[in-house]
């Protein structure tokens, strides 16, 4: 696939290393400097490259939306026509200082993004994962037993394209159901960043979702 990164910083960087390294095309684009992006390309591997958020946006399978919720009209005023792309949305409706989400119970960042890009296919992922694991769980590679990453979206094949890149990063894909069970998905990355960053879990808390059977 051919994936864009809007927002480049600790998930656009790190996930888009890790799509690169698994053979997809990557254009990293919106940093504050142009040398980051270039930097992160080459570290990436032949199949990334740096862009601008149009260049990024350019023919894109999927596009990767990583940005401060603060930043989500910039990035996507400077991506250009979204119209039948698939969104990733990783990006959590937080405030200015990052302690709270600014959007809960009767939405959420995912559909409220989805009525900013309405022609455009918006999937909630990736946003239940603390950056520092990423490259450790892309590496792993389990087999079995690999952690779980829930996502959402109303779009069924914007979602295949999301599943297959949530296993290509080394999760087990849950398919939470259509866009609005953001409301609840949003909510729970605070639960984990929470027992990452201030409980005893730490970031590399590993969550399953086991279905038991007699
Ligand atoms: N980090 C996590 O563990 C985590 C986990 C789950 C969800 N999320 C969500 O994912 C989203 C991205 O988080 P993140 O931690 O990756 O954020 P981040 O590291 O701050 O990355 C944001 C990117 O936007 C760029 N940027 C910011 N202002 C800009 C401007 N004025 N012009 C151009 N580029 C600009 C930054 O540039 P620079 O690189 O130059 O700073 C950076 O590349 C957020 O919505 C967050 O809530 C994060």
């Amino acid at each position: 696939m051919r994936i864009g990164i809007l927002g480049s910083g600790l998930m656009g960087g790190k996930l888009g290393t890790i799509f690169a390294r698994a053979g997809h095309e990557v254009v990293f684009s919106y940093a504050r400097r142009k040398e980051k992006l270039e930097g992160l390309a080459r570290d990436a591997g032949w199949k990334a490259r740096a862009g601008t958020p149009a260049e990024a946006a350019q023919n894109a399978d999927a596009l990767l939306l990583a940005v401060h919720w603060s930043r989500v009209d910039d990035v996507l005023s400077q991506a250009g026509d979204v119209s039948g792309k698939v969104i990733l949305s990783c990006s959590l409706p937080m405030n200015a200082e990052d302690t709270a989400l600014v959007i809960a119970h009767t939405t959420s960042g995912a559909e409220e993004l989805a009525k900013k890009i309405p022609q455009a296919r918006v999937v909630s992922a990736f946003n239940t994962v603390p950056s520092e694991v990423l490259f450790g769980v892309s590496e792993a590679r389990l087999k079995d037993r690999r952690p779980s990453l829930v996502y959402c979206g109303d779009d069924e094949s914007g979602k295949a394209v999301a599943a297959d890149l949530i296993r290509d990063a080394g999760f087990d894909p849950v398919d939470a159901g259509p866009l609005r069970i953001a409301r609840y998905t949003e909510p729970f990355a605070l639960l984990v960043a929470q027992l990452a960053y201030e409980g005893d879990g730490g970031p590399e808390l590993a969550y399953r979702f086991e279905r038991f059977e007699e």
